[in-house]
C-alpha cells in the first residue's frame, strides 16, 4: 500500500490556539501511524499577535502566497488582551480567507454522546444542523471608513456588498450540501424586510438556484425569527445558509444549544479547490484559560476530521469522528467546559486510546 502524503500549515496563533493545535496534531500523527494510509507533512507558521508586536505585521507580507502551495490549513485562534481585535482579525484569518477565496464556511452543529443541550428535552435527534455561511463579501466585506476623526460630526461607514457572483456560489454551496444530507432541507435565512437591495437579491438568487435542485426542500427565515426558530424548534431545521455577519452569530448560537463552543469546528473552503481550504475550531484564542492546560481539544479535532475528508482520507475522517464520540460519552475524559475534570492532555491522550480501540 502506498502512503499518501498531505502537506499542511498549521497556524496556531494566539491564546488557547497553540494548545488545541498541538493536541490535533498529536491525533493527527497518532492516527498517521496507525492507519499507515497517510502522512502528513507539517510545516508551523509562529504567526499571530506576538509577531505583530514584534514585527508590526501578523504574518509576511507574501503569508497568503506562502500558503498556496499547502494541500490545507489547519488554524487555531488569534486574538491578544493587548491588540484591538479588528486589527487581529483583518491582519490574519480574514486576509488569508480572503486572499486564499474561502468563501464558503461549513459549522456542522449537533449533539454529540453524551453531552446535553441547555435546551429541555432536546437530544441528539432533535438537533442535527449544518450551517453553511457566506465567508468571502456581505458585512464583512471590508468596505467602509472614517472621517472627521474624533470631531462631534465624526462619521463612520461599514457598506455590506451582496454580488450576484457571490451569492450564486453560496447558494450552490448551500443547496447542494443539503441534497447529500439524509433530510434534503435547506432554510434561507436574511433580513429582507429590512435589508431591501443586498437581501432581496439574496432571496431572488435562493429561489433561482433552488430550481437545479427540486429535490432539496428549502423555506425563508428573517434572522431574528430563525434565533427563536432554532431554540423552540430545532428539529425543524437542516441545513441553514446566511450572510457573513448572520452565520457568525448564529452558528455561535448553535454551537452552544448543542453543548459548548469547545466542540464546534469549521471548515473555510475553496470549493473550486483552486486555493488551499482552512479549518479551524469557531472558538477564539479565550484568554481566561489560557495556559492553564484545560482548553477543550474537541472542536479541533472535529476541524481536523473535516479536514482529512477535504484531503480524500474519508476512512479517517470517519475514524477520528468516531473517536471524538467515544471521548465526549465517557464522563471521565470530559474537559472542564462540558462539566468533566480532564485537561487538554487526558482528552487528547483518551482520543488517541480510541483511535485504537475502533482501528
Ligand atoms: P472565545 O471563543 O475566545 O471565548 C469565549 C468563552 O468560551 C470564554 O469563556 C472561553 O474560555 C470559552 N472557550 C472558548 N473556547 C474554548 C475551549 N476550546 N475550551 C474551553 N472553553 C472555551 O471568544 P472571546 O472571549 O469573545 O474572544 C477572545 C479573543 O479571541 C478575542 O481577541 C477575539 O477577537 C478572538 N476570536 C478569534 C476567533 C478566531 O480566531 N477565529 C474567533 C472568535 C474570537
Ligand atoms: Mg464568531
Amino acid at each position: 500500500m502506498t502512503t499518501r502524503v498531505h502537506r499542511i500549515a498549521a497556524i496556531p496563533g494566539d491564546g488557547i490556539g497553540p494548545e488545541v493545535v498541538d493536541a490535533a496534531l498529536t491525533a493527527l500523527d497518532h492516527l498517521s501511524r496507525q492507519t499507515n494510509a497517510f502522512r502528513l507533512e507539517v510545516d508551523r507558521f509562529d504567526w499571530g499577535s506576538k509577531r505583530f508586536q514584534r514585527e508590526g505585521t501578523f504574518m509576511p507580507a507574501d503569508g497568503v502566497d506562502a500558503l498556496r502551495t499547502y494541500d490545507s490549513i489547519l488554524f487555531g485562534a488569534v486574538g491578544a488582551p493587548d491588540v484591538p481585535d479588528h486589527l487581529t482579525l483583518w491582519g490574519l484569518r480574514l486576509a488569508i480567507c480572503q486572499g486564499l477565496d474561502q468563501y464558503a464556511n461549513l459549522r456542522p452543529t449537533r449533539i454529540l454522546p453524551g453531552l446535553s443541550s441547555p435546551l429541555a428535552g432536546v437530544g441528539p435527534d432533535d438537533l442535527d444542523w449544518l450551517i453553511v455561511r457566506e465567508n468571502s463579501e456581505g458585512e464583512y466585506a471590508g468596505q467602509g471608513g472614517r472621517s472627521h476623526r474624533g470631531q462631534p460630526h465624526e462619521v463612520a461607514t461599514e457598506t455590506a456588498i451582496f454580488t450576484r457572483t457571490g451569492v450564486e456560489r453560496i447558494m450552490r454551496v448551500a443547496f447542494s450540501q443539503a441534497q447529500a444530507r439524509p433530510r434534503k432541507r435547506l432554510t434561507v435565512v436574511t433580513k429582507s424586510n429590512a435589508q431591501r437591495y443586498g437581501l432581496v437579491l439574496w432571496d431572488e438568487i435562493a429561489a433561482e438556484v433552488a430550481r437545479e435542485f427540486p429535490d432539496v426542500t428549502w423555506d425563508r427565515m428573517l434572522v431574528d425569527a430563525m434565533t427563536v426558530r432554532m431554540t423552540l424548534d430545532p428539529r425543524s431545521l437542516d441545513t441553514i445558509v446566511a450572510t457573513n455577519l448572520h452565520a457568525d452569530i448564529l452558528s455561535d448560537l448553535a454551537a452552544a444549544l448543542a453543548g459548548s463552543i469547545g466542540i464546534a469546528p469549521t471548515a473555510n473552503l475553496n470549493p473550486e479547490r483552486a486555493a488551499p481550504s482552512m479549518f479551524e475550531p469557531i472558538h477564539g484564542s479565550a484568554f481566561d484559560i489560557t495556559g492553564k492546560g484545560v482548553a477543550n481539544p474537541i472542536g479541533t479535532f472535529w476541524s481536523a476530521s473535516m479536514m482529512l475528508g477535504h484531503l480524500g482520507e474519508t476512512e479517517a475522517e470517519a475514524q477520528m469522528m468516531r473517536a471524538i464520540e467515544v471521548v465526549t460519552a465517557d464522563p471521565e475524559s470530559r474537559p472542564r467546559d462540558l462539566g468533566g475534570t480532564a485537561s487538554t492532555e487526558q482528552v487528547t491522550e483518551r482520543l488517541c486510546r480510541a483511535l485504537d480501540e475502533i482501528g
